[in-house]
């Protein structure tokens, strides 16, 4: 396992996949009943972007200033975005703070930028907690080092699909599950479909989300065909963003979260985010963005 997430911090796949944990987050919270956040791949829970540019042997091109960075400066932010903007500015400044960085904010972008676990865990409410699990135990104790403050939330250097088997049904039955793994194993599209089988079975009316990458739309029709295979799939969409068409010669060219289970009517909101998001993020021609449902809600 060599995937490091500094590198990608922030990036146009970061923002797609952290502003839809929120506003997940936001909608499940509609209900007073206390929840389980459960991040099955939660890596180290915060970034240093101007560490994340200097790579491991040679420097290499941030890419945050192409995500992030094209949000920071807006004053016309849909207001899914504004509040996942202001989350990070939010990180930001505190992590500037603990770290005595010189210099406030700045106008191009955050100097830190917060991940899965960090963005969760701030939202949580009393009677919420959150689980986060990260194999590799130097981003465990780095993310153990980040959330050491933080209320309600534990950290386990395991793996996330045995979590999936060990943690659920939680006890407030009652979950929302991030599945946001590096895709550097061959199978690791069939561990996603065996993971949600199992954590279906346990947890039928648990909210899972799915992050994936588009570098192949076959791969990706065929990851939909092996979860409708799923007995009694529940109601589920997939919010897309490209950030350029299949043929514009970019090897990442877009990323899509699967949302089982979604919060009542965030469908609407999560369409018109990644909608937004689209030209303002694209990298070549064939941007689009959007929410396709699998499986339809009665
Ligand atoms: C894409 S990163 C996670 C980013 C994080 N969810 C966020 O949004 O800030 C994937 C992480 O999964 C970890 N990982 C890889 N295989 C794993 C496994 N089987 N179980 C748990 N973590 C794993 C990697 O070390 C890496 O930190």
């Amino acid at each position: 396992m060599n995937y490091r997430h500094r590198f990608h911090a922030g990036n146009f796949a970061d923002v797609l996949k952290h502003a839809v944990l929120l506003r997940l987050l936001s909608g499940l919270q509609a209900k007073e009943k206390g929840i389980l956040y459960l991040d099955t791949h939660a890596g180290r829970g915060g970034y240093d972007l101007a560490a994340s540019a200097e790579g491991s042997s040679r420097p290499r091109a941030p890419e945050w200033p192409a995500g992030i960075g094209r949000l920071w400066g807006r004053t016309d932010l849909p207001p899914e975005l504004a509040d996942y903007v202001e989350a990070v500015r939010a990180f930001d400044a505190d992590a500037r703070a603990r770290a005595g960085a010189a210099g406030g904010e700045s106008a191009e972008g955050p100097r830190f930028y917060p991940g899965s676990p960090r963005l969760a865990a701030a939202r949580l409410r009393a009677q919420d907690r959150a689980l986060c699990c990260e194999a590799q135990p130097e981003e465990s104790a780095a993310l153990a080092d980040e959330l050491g403050r933080a209320r309600r939330v534990s950290v386990q250097t395991m793996d996330g699909y045995t979590a999936l088997r060990a943690m659920l049904p939680p006890p407030e039955r009652r979950a929302l599950v991030l599945i946001d793994p590096p895709f550097e194993a061959q199978d690791e599209w069939s561990r996603i479909v065996e993971g949600l089988a199992e954590g279906l079975r346990r947890l039928p009316g648990g909210t899972f989300a799915v992050w994936y990458p588009l570098t192949a739309r076959a791969r990706v029709d065929a990851f939909y065909r092996e979860l409708l295979a799923i007995k009694q799939l529940p109601p589920c969409f997939t919010v897309e963003l490209l950030i350029g068409g299949e043929a514009a010669g970019l090897r990442l060219w877009g990323c899509g979260l699967l949302v089982i289970n979604p919060p009542w009517g965030s469908a609407a909101p999560l369409d018109a985010l990644a909608r937004w998001l689209a030209p303002v993020l694209a990298q070549a021609p064939g941007a689009a963005g959007g929410v396709h449902w699998l499986v339809q809600d009665k």
